[in-house]
């Protein structure tokens, strides 16, 4: 197990580190995010967006699509948000599309409110966690990313 720290004072910093902590795993499938509303995760996927080649103004949230898929010349981006998900039906629908998108070599996935999540689903799998969290002080953020199979 790995664990990284980072802390962030704009949003501008933690797209910088979004962009560096995914050129560092850049061959993980997963990246599961947690972290309360406003706290960054959406900021933090369109920090990626260079490294897989994906235009950032193409990255935006995917609170009321559930699911947003971005073509990249690196990788293609998979972005879901389970904020609004609640039916244990529904879950099971998205559970089965993540799998698809790991099976399907060219995807990368990024899941916000991963909470939602049961994480034993993944234990197999290579995914990485990206916690962040809002601090005291304005715009800052603590960014915390464990690489379980590292
Ligand atoms: N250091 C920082 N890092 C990230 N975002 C910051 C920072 N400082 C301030 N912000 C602001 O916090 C907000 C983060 O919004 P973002 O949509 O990325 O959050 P989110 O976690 O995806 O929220 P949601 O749970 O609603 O999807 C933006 O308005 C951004 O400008
Ligand atoms: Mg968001």
């Amino acid at each position: 197990m790995e664990k990284l720290t980072f802390i962030s004072r704009s949003p501008e910093e933690t797209k910088e580190i979004a962009s560096t902590v995914a050129s560092r795993f850049r061959e993980k499938k997963l990246f599961l995010l947690f972290g309360e509303l406003g706290s960054g995760k959406t900021l933090f996927v369109k920090g990626v967006s260079k490294v897989f080649g994906v235009p950032e103004d193409e990255i935006t949230s995917p609170t009321f699509s559930i699911i947003q898929e971005y073509y990249g010349e690196e990788k293609n981006i998979a972005h879901v948000d389970l904020y609004r998900i609640d039916r244990e039906e529904d879950l099971g629908d998205i559970l089965n599309y993540i799998y698809e998108k790991i099976s399907h070599g060219d995807y990368v996935i990024f899941v916000e409110w991963a909470e939602k999540l049961d994480i034993n689903h993944y234990k197999d799998e290579s995914y990485i966690i990206i916690k962040i969290r809002v601090l005291e002080r304005d715009n800052e953020r603590e960014i915390e990313i464990t690489v379980p199979n590292n």
